[in-house]
């Protein structure tokens, strides 16, 4: 969602930090915004749409040290130069990232008439207000915290004084170290062409940014922080020679999966055999990770699992006994839903584990215990390495053997999968052009499908549904018309023939079938066979690649924007 990036330091600011704007396009925007001091007077810029129409905009030579930038994902109010970022009230220049709560109370308070639609707006009214009467910015964004309800994260520069003033409330921020300059951002993507330290704020922590001095506050006392070190290669936050983020994260599974594997001992791990029922929560894809893993973790542990949807479970009556885990999985680390849920579990005094890719992030700060998986750097809004790593991460808390034998030929498999790029592509020509697509299997079947339409749907537009299997002719089948694309996949052996019946079914109704199977299916049922001629307890990661694959590709016909597919954004920090 939103992206903030300030700067102040002995460069010129603009080019700094709309690279570190460009930088944090991955999580999604619909207009951007810079504010900069030139000669001591705040100057802003503003553009609706994509990043490049500010750039056009903005002279990048300015002699400026000192800059706040943003990237808005619209909540309150509509895309617009007028409610884009930064908001200039009085003395005070803002950018936020979050939603304030008691906007409209405040508004009405302060009898303030906005210019916009914006929450933020009128948070920049309150700090302008607070400030006429306080005079002193630390001590109004120490008091300010009482007085709003929401999340944020601030970038704010006030009017003759070449500081970056910092807020952080359940809105990603963190501040990057330099030598003679400094950094804000809402990701560390943001500042990697500059240094690889950084500290990240927790909640309640303010600050004051100057060149040569960072300091932090919380609850009107300074505190120290500790300083991190971003620890993957910087390369894998750039595109290298791939057209696509996605594609170029499609092709790192062998080496994240591998970096996954070889990164917890086995005794390291916790030990899941000690609960009486677990409870997996997530969003999107994370939540698939979640249905994917289901019937193996039930098989292993013997206990029941559930999986959930983290916007529901939140709201939801559940019943925990004291012996519950619950596991929160999420890339970003930074998911609205599932931080929440995570809260919640914690109010009922059970576990929690999250598995989680972005160190540091609110989610994995806030859990109990955490692992992480190592992924690095995730661009593409449709995860796909991500996705195979959280799954791995979970197979490994089951795994029997020490030594995790059982994923020997893992690696190989994934090469194998990528392999079959070439093929795969020639696939996607057969489906680009239809407007609806199906998916088909059954239990663990049926979790993958729900992935590989979800990956398809997000990147290429088409409208698809996965359906257990046995479900279709209770209404669906009525879709089915001649060429509609079904795929197929089926690798539970016990179940497999009941599949194959399915999709028997839809084939006499003129569908065109995939087949993706590890199992001897009967040649004729399939247009199109993927045969996997592997039985691991990691099949799925291997089946979802090809369909991350195919999923790319068709977008790729259809000419979509696949790394930032139109009204998604990578980091979903709002409910
Ligand atoms: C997946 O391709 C999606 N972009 C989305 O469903 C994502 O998995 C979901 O928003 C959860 O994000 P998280 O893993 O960062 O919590």
């Amino acid at each position: 969602m939103c992206g903030i990036v300030g700067y102040i330091g002995s460069r010129k600011a603009i080019p700094i930090v709309l690279n570190g704007l460009k930088n944090l396009e991955y999580r999604g925007y619909d207009s951007a915004g810079i504010a900069y001091r030139v000669n001591n007077k705040i100057e802003i810029k503003k553009e609706q749409g994509k990043l490049d129409n500010l750039v056009e905009k903005v002279n990048p030579d300015k002699e400026t040290f000192t800059a706040i930038g943003h990237t808005r994902w619209a909540t309150h109010g509509k895309p617009s130069v007028v409610n884009a970022h930064p908001h200039h009230v009085g003395k005070i220049t803002l950018v936020h990232n979050g939603i304030i709560e008691n906007y409209d109370e405040i508004k009405k308070m302060l009898n303030y008439a906005t210019k916009g639609e914006t929450d933020s707006e009128v948070l920049a009214a309150y700090i302008n207000y607070l400030y006429q009467e306080e005079k002193d910015i630390l001590k109004v964004l120490h008091q300010l915290q009482k007085n709003i309800k929401g999340s944020y994260a601030l970038g704010i520069i006030v009017d003759n004084d070449d500081a970056i003033y910092c807020l952080r409330k359940d809105s990603p921020l963190i501040v990057g170290i330099g030598e003679k300059e400094n950094f804000i951002a809402s990701d560390v993507p943001a500042i990697l062409d500059y240094t690889k330290n950084y500290y990240i704020l927790d909640n309640g922590d303010y600050g004051k940014i100057t060149k040569d001095e960072i300091t932090i506050y919380h609850d009107g006392k300074e505190v120290k922080k500790e300083k991190l070190v971003f620890e993957f290669d910087i390369a894998s936050a750039q595109k290298n020679n791939y057209e696509h983020f996605m594609l170029k994260e499609i092709h790192e599974q062998k080496e994240v999966l591998y970096n996954t594997l070889k990164s917890y001992e086995k005794s390291t791990l916790p030990d899941l055999n000690k609960y009486d029922g677990i409870t997996i929560i997530g969003c999107g894809s994370a939540y698939y990770v979640g249905m994917c893993v289901k019937d193996a973790l039930e098989k292993n542990l013997n206990i029941k699992v559930d999986v959930e949807i983290a916007s529901e479970f939140r709201y939801k009556r559940v019943f925990f006994s004291k012996k519950h885990l619950v596991i929160l999985i999420s890339q970003s680390g930074e998911t609205a839903d599932t931080l929440a849920s995570l809260m919640k579990a914690k109010t009922l005094g059970v576990d929690t584990l999250a598995i989680v890719n972005v160190v540091g992030s609110s989610i994995a700060r806030e859990t109990k215990d955490v692992l992480y998986i190592k992924a690095g750097v995730e661009k593409a809004v449709a995860t796909t390495k991500a996705f195979t790593c959280q799954l791995l991460l979970l197979l490994m808390l089951i795994s029997q053997d020490n030594k995790y034998k059982e994923f020997d030929n893992l690696i190989n498999d994934v090469e194998m999968a990528l392999s079959k790029e070439q093929d795969i592509k020639e696939l996607a020509k057969k489906v680009y052009e239809h407007d609806d697509v199906f998916f088909l299997g059954r239990l663990g079947d049926y979790a993958m499908c729900l992935e590989g339409s979800l990956k398809l749907k997000e990147v290429s537009y088409i409208h698809s549904e996965a359906y257990a299997a046995g479900e279709l002719k209770h209404g669906t089948i009525s879709l089915i018309e001649e060429g509609t694309p079904v795929i197929a996949i089926i690798t539970d052996k016990e179940i497999a023939d009941k599949t194959v019946s399915n999709v028997k079914e839809v084939k006499a109704r003129g569908a065109y079938t995939i087949v993706i199977t590890n199992q001897d299916v009967p040649k004729d049922i399939a247009d199109d066979l993927i045969k996997i001629d592997l039985e691991a307890v990691y099949l799925p990661i291997i089946v979802i690649i090809y369909l991350q694959i195919l999923a790319y590709y068709v977008a790729v016909n259809r000419g979509c924007e696949i790394d930032k597919p139109r009204n998604l954004a990578k980091s979903v920090t709002v409910e």
